[in-house]
């Protein structure tokens, strides 16, 4: 359905904002077809199972994985069932899996809660798992760095991107490792992970059982990919970090209103993360010494329009004036 070759946008002013002659480039996948990077591995895990022969697919989500589900199945023509956490699915994402026209169930527990069932329900063989535990889905969100690549010319120095079950930090490194591998780079890509402060179990190496966040797309206490999400930090000679909710926030209006560019708060992490790098001595990787001219890309996952419920709630209702030049003049105010 035309996912992947989403834009890397240079960032003139995050550029600015880490010195060193650095240049910060934003991988926006909020472009593909259903609006997140899910897309990349979902066309590859369903096309998988059709080739195989599955009867239905199915997976738990805290939403995205559950849309392109979804639309996948409905464009492959068989069934696809979604476990839910109920009150837990930004609005948007909830809209798209229920007109792609998936099976959607809702269950009074977490996104750990409701894998746990899917795994369990895939061993009956009746579907097939189309979570990033299914090999294909890893497979095809790969391709975003082999993407960064062939743009940049060679490999990032540094790789930022938000973790919830850990799947994506584990293909971006699948992908970079492989193109140094076939020499189509020179360069390893240290991968800076961010969890949102309450919802952090890899940082903390601790499972949390109520992980809580304004970003519910990685409202997820018990990764299924945290080993790979572990190697890959350690093999890349990366880290892991946190951002708290307000700073998540804050990083969302930021590029908004700075790049045009709306993103889900899940995926303004990464953005958050940045400004965390270079200013707070807390940071895990400080950014105060890295190379000069690094080059660095943050992974934007997810598009806005998903999840406006946060949004909605601080638009003060609009008052009509009369329609006359002189009266939207002076409510322009500029
Ligand atoms: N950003 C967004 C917008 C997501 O939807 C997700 C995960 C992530 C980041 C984290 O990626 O899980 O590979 O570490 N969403 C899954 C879902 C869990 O069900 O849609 P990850």
């Amino acid at each position: 359905m035309g996912e992947g070759n989403t834009p890397l946008t240079h960032s003139p002013r995050l550029s600015e904002r880490v010195g060193r002659g650095c240049e910060i480039f934003i991988k926006n996948e909020g472009a593909n077809p259903t609006g997140s990077f899910k897309d990349r591995g979902m066309t590859v895990a369903v096309s998988r199972a059709m080739e195989r022969g599955t009867k239905a697919v199915i997976c738990a989500s805290t939403g995205n994985t559950s849309a392109s589900a979804a639309a996948y199945a409905a464009c492959a023509g068989i069934p696809c069932a979604v476990i839910l956490p109920a009150g837990k699915i930004a609005t948007g994402k909830l809209l798209q899996a229920f007109i792609y026209g998936a099976k959607i169930v809702a269950i009074n527990a977490n996104f750990d809660a409701a894998l746990r069932i899917v795994r369990e329900l895939g061993e009956s063989g009746d579907f097939t798992i189309v979570n990033s535990i299914n090999p294909d889905r890893i497979a095809g969100q790969k391709t975003a760095a082999f993407e960064i690549v062939d743009e940049l010319g060679d490999a990032p120095d540094f790789h930022l991107l938000p973790v919830g079950n850990a799947g994506n930090i584990t293909a971006y490194w699948a992908g970079y490792r492989e193109y140094r591998t076939h020499g189509r780079s020179t360069k390893s890509t240290a991968m800076i992970g961010f969890q949102a402060a309450c919802a952090a179990p890899i940082f903390h190496d601790c499972r949390i059982d109520k992980p809580e966040t304004v970003a519910s797309a990685i409202r997820i206490g018990n990764p299924a990919s945290w080993k790979q999400a572990r190697a890959a930090i350690a093999e890349s000679r990366g880290s892991i970090d946190v951002v708290s909710d307000e700073e998540i926030l804050a990083a969302q209006d930021w590029l908004a209103r700075h790049e045009g560019i709306f993103v889900e708060p899940a995926s303004a992490a990464p953005i958050a993360g940045l400004f965390k790098c270079c200013d707070s001595p807390s940071a895990a990787y400080s950014f105060q010494q890295i190379p000069e001219a690094s080059h660095i890309v943050c992974t934007v996952t997810g598009h806005g329009l998903k999840d406006p419920d946060v949004i909605i709630r601080r638009i003060k209702e609009l008052q009509p004036l009369p329609a006359t030049v002189m009266d939207v003049r002076r409510a322009i105010e500029l």
